[in-house]
């Protein structure tokens, strides 16, 4: 449906002359000599090294690299020999110039407190809690577990434990005790960070709760820092429990920032995969660096006096680049959210953009949605003039959530950058430059010196027909590999065509070589801009009593995008009932978190198999959807057919 909408989209938006003419991109072209558009995808596309060369110029380097890119597929080492930290660049260089007194945060919790944050504050914060951590023993290269909500001490956790080197692995706070388990459990995680409690949709959520249970079984964990956020009653385990308030309470406000090789590993993320097992992405301190400061500066065009707001989760990647790294590395202000968008009322967001005089802004189009059903009453309360570009990203964004946002949120005067990246990618890779004509619903082109291309099954590229996306150029901040297994990561990126990167999702291109990203291709759905494995939901179904087996597909659904829809054979005796679909929504959430529960789930007898015993996953989609099931004569029970569309047809 979404597909045939796209294909039938022909507007263009052109930027204002004057916000091309004064955009940091067009600067630089200036200085190097460079005219069009076109002509710097071509500079950069044929200097690859040199253009990177350049902009990791902008940052400080400790020593400086040796070669820019060593490219030996699938492996790319960026920067090599260069000593470098990110936090040096995010931090210790702004609170010894001009920039220590400028606001790094304005941090606004749900119940409506406000902590203004300098970057001077900042450093000071990061060093005291760097110096905290090195007390409790973690060192160079040792992983630190953090399950934080979004509150200040989460990125002054990031920034500690990049200073001294160790890695950390931030686990969203909206996963439940089985995810984060599995999380700490893989990387070996020696601490934990969490908190007693915060606040969303009015109410607190007990984290720590959470976090005493996931640690009833995570050996690795020695020491936990909780932070006091909501005061809500919670035990501290003694000699393991530790508040945050009173470790750093005597600690210094400065700490070493150590030098590191810029392919040194900076953080672990974990992402859904097609297997039930989360795979944990490697990225690194240089090209990381790089990547994400680079395109922040380019795609969202951040000047000094910008106030930006990217409202994601900073469990999420698009947290981790651009509300941490990359914001703190350009050494802009800006705004952290604690809450829901929508409490106590649906212009939480609209207030917050007017009371602080927001300039650009970040959103999903799930959210976009959600704002567009609210109506533009809710908007028209409050003054948004400060805008000047808008952002988006997660999901294809349909052209009709495109329009709203451009006339009703951007006064038809604002851009709105529609950004296609992964955790994978670390940073945007196809996304328009303030420079980029627009057309509402493409992503448009690949970021300077990336290419991309959308093949068919025999790795044939073709325009105007959906197929794999690939990226196929190395890029500074793409997944370095996956943690403890690089087989995974050259299977699942780099197998199906030889030495050209899989994104997982379809696209196709037209013939101005723009890129419509139509969704995921593999077993990964996309449900509200959040990434949710089949087969992690289908392995939490299958972990409750009742269920033998269990398929999960996705549904359109007009706010969240996709929701998930689950196919689920009981034990025998076990009687189907509402309470026990109450009950399963329930244990899913338990196993991995709120946003994975099932939006429905039916009883069935049987499920679709391939001979094998594969369960076929398209069919049941196809019989969900009204659409044609394709062959089935491969199928060891053809009969579970007829009895999905009869039970379709029976819930009418
Ligand atoms: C989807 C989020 C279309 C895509 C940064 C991708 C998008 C997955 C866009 C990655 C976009 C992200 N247009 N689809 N602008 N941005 N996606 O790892 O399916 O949470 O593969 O990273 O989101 O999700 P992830």
């Amino acid at each position: 449906m979404a597909i045939e909408t796209l294909l039938k989209e022909k507007r263009i938006f052109r930027p204002s002359k004057k916000l091309v003419e004064n955009s940091n991109v067009m600067q630089w072209m200036k200085e190097h000599k460079i005219k069009t558009y076109d002509e710097l995808l071509k500079v950069a596309s044929k200097k690859r090294s040199w253009f990177w060369g350049e902009l990791a110029k902008e940052l400080e380097w400790f020593s400086p690299w040796k070669k820019v890119l060593d490219w030996k597929p699938p492996y790319a080492k960026w920067f090599i020999g260069g000593k470098f930290n990110i936090v040096h660049n995010a931090l210790d260089r702004h609170a010894n110039s001009f920039r220590k007194n400028k606001l790094a945060y304005i941090w606004e919790g749900e119940p409506g407190e406000v902590r203004k944050i300098t970057y001077g504050e900042l450093y000071r914060e990061v060093n005291k809690f760097a110096n905290a951590l090195k007390e409790l023993g973690v060192k160079k290269g040792d992983r630190v577990a953090i399950y934080l909500p979004m509150i200040p001490e989460l990125p002054i956790s990031m920034l500690a434990c990049a200073k001294i080197g160790a890695i950390h692995s931030v686990v969203f706070s909206g996963y439940s005790a089985k995810a984060l388990q599995h999380r700490i459990n893989d990387a070996s995680a020696k601490v934990l960070i969490t908190v007693d409690g915060f606040y969303r949709h009015g109410k607190v959520i007990k984290l720590k709760d959470s976090a005493d249970e996931a640690l009833k079984d995570a050996p690795s964990v020695k020491k936990v820092v909780v932070v006091k956020r909501a005061g809500n009653n919670i035990k501290m385990k003694r000699d393991r429990d530790l508040w945050w308030h009173d470790i750093i309470e005597k600690q210094k406000p400065y700490c070493k920032t150590v030098q590191l090789e810029a392919n040194t590993p900076l953080y672990i993320l974990y992402t859904s995969g097609t297997t039930g097992t989360p795979k944990g992405v490697i990225h690194d301190h240089g090209g990381y660096a790089v990547g994400t400061y680079a395109t922040l500066k380019w795609v969202f065009d951040l000047k000094e006096e910008d106030v930006w707001w990217c409202a994601a989760d900073i469990g999420w990647v698009t947290g981790h680049s651009y509300i941490v790294y990359a914001p703190l590395m350009l050494g802009v202000t800006s705004v952290m959210y604690e809450g829901a968008p929508t409490y106590p009322d649906p212009d939480r967001v609209w207030q917050i953009i007017e009371k602080y005089g927001v300039t650009v802004f970040y959103t999903a189009p799930t959210a976009v949605r959600m704002f567009m059903r609210f109506g533009r009453s809710w908007v028209k309360k409050h003054d948004l003039s400060t805008l000047r570009l808008l952002g988006s990203v997660g999901e294809p964004i349909n052209p009709s959530a495109w329009i709203w946002y451009y006339n009703v949120i951007g006064n038809k005067k604002c851009p709105i950058m529609d950004t296609y990246w992964q955790t994978e990618t670390g940073m945007f890779v196809i996304t328009p430059l303030p420079i980029t004509p627009l057309k509402p619903g493409s992503a448009t082109k690949p970021f300077p010196s990336i290419e991309a291309d959308v093949y068919d099954e025999n790795g044939k590229p073709l325009t105007n027909k959906g197929g794999d996306l690939v990226l196929t150029t190395p890029y500074p901040a793409m997944l370095k590999t996956l943690y403890k297994n690089p087989s995974r990561y050259e299977k699942t990126y780099w197998s199906k065509f030889k030495n050209m990167y899989l994104t997982g999702d379809v696209a196709h291109k037209d013939k101005d070589g723009y890129i419509w990203v139509q969704g995921r291709e593999d077993d990964v759905l996309n449900v509200a801009g959040h990434r949710i494995g089949t087969a992690e939901v289908e392995s939490a179904l299958v972990s409750h009593p009742a269920v033998v087996e269990a398929a999960v597909v996705g549904k359109p659904d007009k706010i969240r995008g996709t929701v998930i829809k689950a196919f689920v054979i009981l034990k025998q005796g076990t009687k189907p009932s509402s309470t026990l679909v109450k009950d399963l929504k329930y244990h899913v959430g338990e196993e991995i978190g709120h946003i994975a529960k099932p939006a429905e789930i039916v009883f069935v007898d049987d499920l679709p198999k391939t001979r094998s015993g594969k369960i076929m996953r398209r069919v049941i989609e196809a019989i969900e959807l009204g659409k044609p099931t394709g062959d089935i004569s491969t199928l060891r029970n053809p009969e579970t057919v007829n009895a999905l569309i009869k039970l379709k047809n029976n819930r009418k």
